[in-house]
């Protein structure tokens, strides 16, 4: 096997739509190095997921426990067949909603080539098609699936721009692809059917919980504070930024930064960045990350109004949770 390319010392940004810069990619994956992907919910770190080697290092540039196992990204149905058993209702939702933000977990094929470093040695596998043309061409010209996690530091916020991932990974990952900001903003939703025809909600993402109802029957709800989290990445504290974080917050206190979610008017904060001002939860779900981001560094707490339960802010109100959780 041929030597990991060295690490640039500046990570190169591409254009994820330029032929040549998508051809430099593909040589990268395929010498096992890692590129970062645009997708519709957050940028990637993707690297060849058949290869144990490449998927070491994608553990190391984000400094991620080895035990939280990595998201099989596919070109499609037929090769997302070929790594796990997906039938009846996972089929069913599988077949109405990819490419886009879900990510199903079903029983890994015996047979399936992923390196065991990316499953994290589980029986399991998470598998997703995303709504990206740039991954779903870098997976069909390697002919390989491709592990990828959120392109950044593990337990930090997740990038939904290229310059994120750069600010987060620089040096530590070969190149980075710009398809701009993430049109999602939150990751996608995973959804397990390791008991054959009953979907389990993993985490709430980019797809709501009644897009899901809709096509595969009730969800139930993995049950929280296990001590082994059915999804291993889950732990309480993560998309944490380094600021300490309070909710519900009806309006900011003196010193405070102050993320908003509609009308605020009579709000004031020196530093404040508002998710929607209409109050609209998918342009707040695309905003969340860059809005945390924006705030971190700026005080000491970030203020955070309430954000309804409902739609996609089941999604926010779980990373919002989690940012303000006790680390
Ligand atoms: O939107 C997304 O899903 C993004 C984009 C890049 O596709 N990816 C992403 O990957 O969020 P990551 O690694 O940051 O989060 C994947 C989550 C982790 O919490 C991990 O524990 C869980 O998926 N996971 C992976 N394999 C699993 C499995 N076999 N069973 C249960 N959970 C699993
Ligand atoms: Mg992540």
């Amino acid at each position: 096997m041929t030597a990991i390319p060295a690490l640039p010392a500046d990570t190169p940004i591409r254009p994820a739509n330029d032929a040549a810069a998508l051809e430099m990619a593909v040589d990268i994956l395929a010498a096992g190095g890692c590129v970062a992907v645009p997708t519709e919910t957050v940028y990637g770190l993707a690297c060849d997921a058949t290869n144990g080697e490449a998927v070491a290092g994608i553990y190391q540039a984000k400094g991620r426990p080895r035990f939280n196992p990595l998201i099989a990204h596919v070109d499609g149905l037929e090769r997302a067949l070929g790594l796990v058993d997906l039938d009846g209702a996972a089929l069913k939702l599988a077949r109405t909603v990819w490419p886009g933000p879900l990510t199903l977990v079903a029983q890994r094929k015996l047979n399936s080539p992923i390196s065991d470093l990316a499953a994290a040695g589980l029986d399991t596998l998470a598998v997703r098609w995303p709504q990206s043309d740039a991954l779903t061409h870098l997976v069909r010209a390697l002919d390989r699936p491709l592990a990828a996690p959120s392109a950044n530091v593990s337990g930090s916020i997740s990038p939904t721009t290229a310059h994120h991932v750069k600010d987060s990974l620089n040096g530590r990952v070969h190149m980075i692809l710009d398809g701009g900001p993430c049109s999602v903003g939150v990751e996608s939703t995973i959804v397990s059917f390791i008991t054959p025809n009953k979907a389990t909600l993993l985490r709430p993402g980019g797809l709501t919980r009644s897009e899901i109802e809709a096509v595969s029957g009730t969800l139930t709800d993995s049950p929280s504070n296990l001590d082994a989290p059915l999804a291993p990445g889950q732990l309480t504290s993560h998309y944490a930024p380094s600021a300490k974080v309070r909710l519900n917050a009806d309006a900011p206190r003196a010193g405070e930064a102050f993320l908003g979610f509609g009308a605020c008017q009579g709000l004031h904060a020196e530093h404040r960045f508002n998710l929607s001002s209409t109050g609209d939860l998918t342009e707040a779900a695309a905003r969340l990350f860059t809005g945390l981001r924006l705030l971190d560094g700026k005080a000491e707490t970030i203020a955070v109004a309430p954000i309804p339960p409902t739609g996609l802010g089941e999604a926010i109100n779980d990373r919002l949770n989690r940012a303000a959780a006790p680390r």
